[in-house]
């Protein structure tokens, strides 16, 4: 090639580059694969390395970042950056248009509302439609210039759609969840302290002086307020500003509304609160902002703030307080989890005593100690989590924690085993009280026995009483003692008592599952019930015939024949066909589980971490069940998983409509006959 032909082919990939940025970022509407635009992306820096003079300013190759800078120039902002006052709840929000319509006395104003980014805010200016400047909010008056670090971040266009003179915009620095919990995976592996949320791991990454690390960092951002354009009028509504700014090539929040009254602000609100987590990105709440710029200059300003907007915030996610202690649970395979026992707290509307600690090697990566002042953050439904301890107020007589070697409930040695984190009690379920509460609610679960009614708080109650030890004992239960037990009443035991009586003629599978052997998941209990057919000959069969068996691995054959090798369980089983529980398959053999399954020729897409399912398993048992698993939402989609930050594919999904499960949705669903 040629350096005209070079220049030729430089300009046509810039232009398609641009193109499909577009369609990627700003439409969420990609016409090409990734590795696509990453191939035109690679190619124009081919060119460019060959013939350095090519390299235009809005080069794609500067996104990988420059050399290291000395330090940051200062740069006063062209009109002051404003921050916004704050609204806590319902009233305060009418309290503030209460304000708004005294100074503004038209009662038509119609407010556009948005979710409130928790990253920093920045301002970029465009000229000739060139990325020219990235600016810091700072102080909001003079920020710090970190253009070479806001070229790094893809979502912020390099050339606008359009060269206008000049162009100022003004918009949210974000990191995603899943870049933040990768970037702390990776600075924990490094034995690197890890961000304590991902608005601070965004500002630390934009303010970093050598751009190839922030270039790394995986940010993104949503622009919000179209400061100053030249060379064109400035529509006289923030709505069809947007619109603008998202022709010219601004990434725009999909969540965005136009509501036509207060009443709508509060459904918004009430909306956007339970799909906080579900976004992919921190939010603290919602911006609201009167529509109509005539209306806002009429409001004007307060001392600090403009009238005419207000932050609408979420009750706070994070609090700070004590670790009294660290318990030891014990879960129904015998896994041992540290607890941490708190100082109770309030934290986004609820009383928190308790967070997890995982396992000891999270203990000792984050080393906490009984004694230590925690940051803890309760994110939706997840139960609370230490993030981290604040080190300066650790007393001197902190006690560092040790994993006990024996189980806290039955005394039996706490083994961890090879390749494993957990530490586990050695005990039968049946033989350890700990385990035994967790084995029984397993049994009776939806993908095991399915005995409807019996939950959690009935479970604790049977085993204080003394009525139930393990399974079986289930099946002996009788009315008068169970109508007895608190909230429960004859009609409510004579119910449990008929469900019960259905579960005794489940299939072989519900049993095996049911039974929680280790390793034994929903789907090796169906190959294992459609190969042996009954309860005996699979407990006849050695470690050697089981792992002949399709899909049935060593780890699995083990533990079968472990689990049935113990007298405990030789001894439930026996009780359970006493009590006239169905043992095996009868009739017709059913077929292995296969393309026939419950998911069969559904087209699925998976997002976002699953709770305690790798993606690649998720996707092999959706396969299992019959389910094309694909990468993309589009309308043919019939299905989307969607776990902990699921990105825009959630947006999409929602957006045609299509069904979304979590994953204990997903388990449901594979585990349906
Ligand atoms: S508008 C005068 N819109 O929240 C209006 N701000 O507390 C200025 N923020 O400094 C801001 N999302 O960093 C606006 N959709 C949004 C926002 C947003 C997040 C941040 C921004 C601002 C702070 C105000």
């Amino acid at each position: 090639m040629n350096r005209r032909e070079a220049e030729t082919r430089a300009a046509e990939l810039r232009s398609r580059i641009a193109h499909h940025r577009k369609r990627y970022y700003v439409d969420d509407d990609p016409e090409i694969s990734d590795g696509e635009y990453d191939r035109l992306e690679r190619e124009l820096g081919e060119i460019e390395a060959r013939y350095p003079d090519l390299q235009a300013p809005d080069s794609p190759s500067l996104r990988v970042g420059g050399e290291p800078a000395e330090g940051f120039e200062s740069f006063r902002h062209r009109t002051p950056q404003l921050s916004l006052d704050n609204a806590y709840g319902e009233e305060e929000l009418e309290a503030w248009q209460t304000r708004l319509l005294k100074v503004v006395d038209d009662a038509a104003a119609t407010f556009m509302v948005e979710p409130k980014i928790d990253g920093l805010s920045i301002s970029v200016h465009y000229r000739n439609g060139v990325l020219e400047r990235g600016v810091t909010r700072g102080d909001g008056e003079v920020g710090e210039e970190v253009t070479s670090n806001v070229r790094t971040i893809r979502s912020i266009p390099l050339r606008l759609t359009r060269p206008l003179p000049f162009v100022e915009v003004r918009g949210e620095v974000f990191m995603p969840r899943s870049s933040f919990d990768e970037l702390n995976r990776a600075r924990a592996d490094a034995g690197e302290a890890p961000f304590a949320n991902p608005r601070n791991a965004a500002a630390g990454s934009v303010r970093l002086l050598d751009p190839r690390i922030t270039a790394s960092r995986k940010l993104d951002c949503f622009f919000y307020t179209l400061a100053e354009i030249d060379g064109e009028a400035l529509p006289q509504r923030h709505h069809e500003q947007l619109a603008l700014m998202k022709e010219l090539g601004f990434r725009i929040n999909p969540r965005n509304e136009l509501c036509s009254d207060l009443d709508g602000v509060r459904d918004y609100v009430r909306r956007l609160e339970p799909d906080r987590h579900a976004l992919g990105y921190e939010i603290d709440g919602a911006v609201i902002k009167v529509d109509e710029l005539e209306l806002r200059e009429r409001a004007g300003f307060t001392s600090k703030f403009p009238r005419w907007a207000i932050a609408f915030k979420f009750p706070a996610e994070q609090a700070t307080t004590v670790v009294q202690d660290i318990a030891v649970q014990v879960g129904r395979t015998g896994a041992l989890t540290p607890v941490a026992l708190l100082e109770p707290v309030p934290v986004a509307g609820t009383t928190v005593s308790r967070a997890t600690l995982h396992n000891e090697e999270e203990v000792a990566r984050k080393d906490v100690r009984v004694g230590d002042t925690v940051l803890i953050e309760k994110a939706g439904e997840i139960i609370p989590q230490v993030i981290k301890v604040i080190e300066s107020k650790r007393p001197a007589d902190a006690v560092a924690f040790a994993m006990p070697d024996a189980c806290p409930e039955c005394g039996a040695p706490a083994v961890k085993e090879e390749d494993e984190v957990a530490r586990r009690c050695s005990n039968s379920p049946i033989a350890c009280p700990g385990q035994r509460k967790e084995a029984i609610l397993h049994f009776a679960s939806r993908a095991g026995m399915d005995v409807e009614g019996l939950g959690d708080a009935l479970v604790e109650q049977l085993i204080k009483a003394e009525l139930v030890r393990d399974p079986a004992d289930l099946f002996v239960l009788e009315e008068e003692p169970l109508a007895a037990l608190e909230r429960m009443g004859k009609k409510s035991a004579a119910n449990l008592l008929a469900q019960l009586e259905l579960a005794k003629a489940r299939p072989l599978h519900r049993l095996l599952f049911g039974l929680g052997i280790r390793h034994v998941g929903v789907r090796s209990a169906r190959l294992l019930a459609s190969a042996f057919r009954s309860v005996e000959a699979l407990s006849a069969a050695g470690e050697e015939t089981l792992v002949e068996q399709p899909e049935i691995g060593p780890k699995t054959a083990a533990a079968v024949s472990a689990y049935f090798a113990e007298p405990v369980h030789r001894d439930l089983i026996e009780r359970l066909r006493k009590a006239g529980v169905s043992l095996e398959d009868e009739g017709e053999a059913e077929p292995a589980p296969s393309s026939e399954g419950p998911l069969s020729g559904k087209v699925v897409v998976i997002t976002g971490t699953l709770d305690g399912l790798s993606r690649s398993d998720a996707k092999k048992r959706l396969e299992q069940a019959g389910a094309r698993v694909t990468g993309s939402v589009s309308k043919k989609t019939d299905l989307l998983v969607a776990g902990e930050s699921p990105g825009s594919k959630l947006d999409k999904a929602r957006d045609l409509g299509v069904e979304v499960v979590d994953t204990a949705g997903l388990e449901a669903l594979l585990a349906a006959d």
